[in-house]
């Protein structure tokens, strides 16, 4: 296991390369198995969730190749239709797989994927969906399978607006000759990059991107040329890293459409953004931001994912300020460990109020999820002296070449061998 360690106290500037979104990478290499034909996906970040859908896709049954951020799919014989607990609890998003599936073999096989550390992380919203389009659920040695003899289009309401349901009932109606209206949908700009893959592919997804969205599917879908959208959520952890620390930031390949809530809190905090087309400038003193309280929503709100290194950027604050957690039931591990380099933090049930210290100090944490991870690095490139940060496959799940990144842009980081 690798730790990194960092020596804060610098300033974070210079130019760093967005990478293509892991969250709008992940359902779009899972639509690959709505086709036979070859699919070849651009931008795909280089990291382990990508490693663990390239083994599950092989697992499958699909031929793919995974070079120089292009990933490619190929179809030569018959397909899988268990996706094993070994793949996917290594990465819940393993059951995306199961909407193309359920589609393209009216079965479909896959280890439930039991919760993770930020909360339990049902998939009921997934399983209603598919019964209203009319499959059968049944359990079996910690398995859900699903069956229909006949898939028809529904028109269903989610009860919220889980990003993976909705990714996954587009994606099985996309194969379903009809229209399905899925109401209640989630929003967030990667449900946005999905419909337009489908759309490449042959089918017709109208209103991604709002609550309702209406997908007409075909019997055949077609192979598929795609770039992935760029990463918002790396994009605001480096927005924080350089706010934090201070320092002038220009982010490339990237879009402030997609950084709303974020850019707008920031800006209350005191951080100056300026953006161009495809890149946006953070400029920072480094001095305590202003507080500002946050809490998150499904998007158009604050995103949860970047809640974790949100709080790591307000423990300097200039006062107190509260973060709501409305996503996940168990997402504040993190304060402990910001509480470890000096950050003065009370949570209770879903909320945090953290008073603002002057200054926080390196000391060794522990990552306890992606995002944590990424809370860890911000208040570390922030903090005086030194920090370890350990267990760093969770941050290595969702941060392409995090280090070199961090590195090119004046912080002082290693990954050492534990
Ligand atoms: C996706 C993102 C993740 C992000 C999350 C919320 C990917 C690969 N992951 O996860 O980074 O944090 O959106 O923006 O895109 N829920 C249920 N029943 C269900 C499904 C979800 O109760 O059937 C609950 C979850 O437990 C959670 C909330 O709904 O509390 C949001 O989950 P969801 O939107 O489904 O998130 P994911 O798709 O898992």
């Amino acid at each position: 296991m690798d730790n990194f360690i960092i020596h804060g106290g610098r300033t974070v500037s210079g130019e760093v390369k967005i990478s293509g979104s892991k969250n709008a990478a992940l359902p779009i290499l899972a639509a690959t198995m709505l086709t036979r034909e070859k699919c070849e996906i651009k931008n795909v970040p280089d990291l382990m969730d990508i490693k663990s859908t390239f083994e599950l896709l092989n697992y499958m049954g699909k031929r793919c190749f995974f070079g120089f951020n292009t990933f490619t799919v190929h179809e030569t014989s018959g397909l899988k239709h268990h996706a094993p607990y070994d793949l996917v609890r290594k990465m819940r998003a393993s059951m995306l797989v199961a909407g193309p599936l359920l589609a393209r073999f009216k079965k479909v096989r896959f280890s439930l994927p039991g919760g993770c550390s930020i909360g339990v992380r049902p998939i009921d919203i997934h399983l209603e969906a598919f019964k209203k389009m009319g499959a059968a659920v049944s359990y079996e040695g910690g398995d859900v399978i699903l069956t229909a003899a006949r898939l028809r289009p529904a028109r269903l309401k989610f009860r919220f607006p889980s990003v993976g349901a909705t990714e996954n009932l587009m994606m099985c109606a996309s194969l379903l000759k009809g229209t399905t209206v899925l109401e209640n949908c989630a929003r967030e700009p990667e449900i946005e990059d999905l419909a337009r893959a489908l759309v490449k592919m042959g089918a017709s997804v109208e209103g991604a991107g709002t609550s309702l969205i209406r997908i007409s599917g075909v019997d055949e879908l077609k192979g598929l040329k795609y770039e992935v959208m760029p990463d918002r959520i790396e994009t605001g952890t480096f927005m924080l890293a350089a706010a934090a620390a201070g320092g002038t930031l220009k982010l490339l390949n990237t879009d402030i459409a997609l950084m709303k809530p974020v850019a707008r809190a920031l800006k209350k905090a005191g951080v100056k953004i300026t953006s161009e087309k495809g890149s946006i400038t953070i400029t920072s003193s480094g001095g305590r931001p202003k507080p500002v309280n946050i809490a998150t929503k499904p998007h158009p709100g604050f995103p949860t994912d970047l809640q974790a290194p949100w709080m790591a950027f307000m423990a300097r604050a200039k006062g107190s300020c509260e973060v709501h957690e409305a996503i996940f039931e168990n997402r504040f591990m993190h304060a402990a460990e910001l509480m470890r380099m000096g950050a003065d933090i009370t949570v209770t049930d879903r909320k945090a109020v953290i008073r603002g210290v002057e200054r926080l100090l390196g000391a060794p944490v522990m990552a306890s999820d992606i995002r944590a991870g990424a809370a860890l690095i911000v208040a570390a490139v922030a903090a005086k002296g030194k920090s370890i940060i350990r267990r760093i496959y969770h941050i290595d799940r969702g941060y392409e070449k995090i280090e070199n990144k961090l590195r090119l842009s004046g912080v002082r980081i290693e990954r050492v061998k534990a």
